[in-house]
């Protein structure tokens, strides 16, 4: 399975090409030499990865063809708002003010002149009803389609180690838990699950990631990017904790080219309290270098820590856009046995949802992700996220003998399914909703 369709090159400036989807055309950035108009490339997060060659890409886009409009049909059915639906109400003119917005622009928004004041958005996050906050997922889902189309980007992740140095309070795998077997992947085990992951099923997307294992050296993670990139055009998130300013710096050179690093929580008092020895101003220097840098920058927080209000959850939604955010990851705090949080109330599913669709709504451009620990929260969780703003999934090409060990949080969603089957699960559901499985949409205005 392919997780990238072929575009043809449109247009070419400087470093920044347009490429064209069956005559839907995105913009890209290119490291590649040579490219000319009319090649067939694979962009992915935003970059171009590949040059192939005009019958392989031919062969590959006849058998998307039909498909690649019928999803769009039936995501559009899907994402349709009925206008009779929303009627007089406070709340209801708030979400008109939203989907007004777009028909009266006819133009992209961005949260900057987002159209909800904090107060407003604030209403929306604490709706109880059912109808309500039916209305406010469909809105989302409408917005959604509309700024973004029907792609929905399938990351892969691979679990490199278990180790860590921290002591984070939520987190199963931190230093303290000492009941917990470490691992960590050799270089051949994570070179073969790349292979894997890209040569068997066709991923352009990975992420590596790890606890803060001091064994994995800024030096050890640069060799083993270089290694992956010179055998395969792949766009590699790195996902390590707080490797410093250099390291970041390090990374890209290697060819890494994004970065998945959650804030936690916006809120400084809580992410000291909860990440002891550890700043918040230390975590947003690296986010913030690492847009400097170049990455593609995957960030959010966790929600559900003891003593977090709505108004944490819209700092939250905010920051990340605010740190250039191109895709963003908010799930629920899952407790930990072995966790002081163990005993910490669930976060309750519709929080989750109000919030991935109050996400959509502050800024309808960005990717949103349905988080793993979302997932593990409720069975319906990916279609339900997907179907209120939601429009990313991530899925765990770890060896399956190691994925009990990564655990963040227990029981976590896909910890016993192979590759295959999360393959076939996902494309099931993405058919169900109209959405293709690509990452057609790109950052670059
Ligand atoms: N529940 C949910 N997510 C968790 N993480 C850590 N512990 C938990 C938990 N108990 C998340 C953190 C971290 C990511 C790797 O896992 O947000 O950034
Ligand atoms: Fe380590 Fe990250 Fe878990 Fe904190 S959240 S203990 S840094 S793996």
């Amino acid at each position: 399975m392919c997780y990238a369709i072929p575009g043809k090159v449109e247009k070419i400036e400087k470093n920044v090409v347009t490429v064209s989807y069956f005559g839907e055309p995105k913009k890209a950035y290119s490291e590649l030499p040579h490219l000319k108009i009319g090649d067939y490339v694979y962009a992915q997060g935003g970059y171009v990865l590949e040059l192939i060659s005009p019958t392989e890409a031919e062969l590959i886009l006849s058998g998307w063809k039909e498909t690649f409009f019928e999803l769009k049909k039936k995501d559009a059915q899907l994402s349709q708002l009925d206008p009779n639906q929303i009627k007089k109400t406070y709340f209801h003119s708030l979400l008109n003010k939203v989907t007004n917005q777009y028909h009266a622009e006819g133009a992209l928004v961005s949260h900057q002149n987002s159209v909800l004041t904090r107060e407003e958005k604030l209403f929306l996050l604490q709706l109880e009803h059912y109808k309500d906050k039916e209305l406010l997922y469909k809105t989302a889902n409408f917005l959604r389609q509309t700024y973004q189309q029907n792609s929905c980007c399938v990351h892969g992740i691979i679990e490199i180690s278990n180790d860590c140095g921290q002591n984070c309070f939520y987190c199963g795998i931190r230093a303290e838990n000492h009941h917990l077997k470490r691992y960590r992947l050799s270089t051949d085990e994570i070179l073969s699950a790349c292979q894997e992951a890209i040569e068997t099923y066709g991923f352009r997307s990975l992420v590596l990631q790890s606890g803060e294992d001091p064994a994995l050296t800024v030096p050890y993670l640069k060799e083993l990017i270089y290694k992956i990139k010179a055998r395969w055009p792949v766009l590699i998130f790195i996902s390590f904790g707080e490797i410093g300013l250099e390291g970041l710096e390090e990374l890209y050179q290697a060819g890494a080219r994004g970065l998945l690093m959650r804030f936690e929580t916006s809120n400084s008092r809580f992410y000291q309290r909860y990440r002891p020895g550890h700043f918040l101003e230390t975590r947003l220097a690296h986010l913030k270098k690492a847009y400097e840098c170049g990455y593609l920058i995957i960030t959010g927080s966790l929600i559900g820590l003891p003593d977090y209000t709505p108004d944490d959850i819209l700092n939250d939604i905010e920051l990340a856009e605010s740190l250039h955010a191109e895709m963003i990851s908010i799930g629920p705090l899952i407790p930990h046995p072995e966790t002081s949080f163990a005993n910490q109330p669930m976060v309750n599913e519709d929080m989750v949802l109000k919030t991935l669709a109050l996400a959509r709504i502050s800024d309808p451009n960005n990717k949103i992700l349905v988080t793993t620990s979302f997932e593990t929260l409720s069975p319906t969780a990916r279609q339900k996220g997907l179907l209120a703003g939601a429009n990313s999934v991530m899925l765990n090409a770890t060896p399956l003998a190691y994925r009990p060990f990564y655990s963040i949080y227990p029981k976590r969603a896909h910890e016993k399914e192979s590759l295959d089957q999360q393959i076939e699960e996902t494309i099931g559901l993405l058919k169900l909703l109209g959405r293709a499985p690509t990452d057609l949409s790109i950052g670059v205005t």
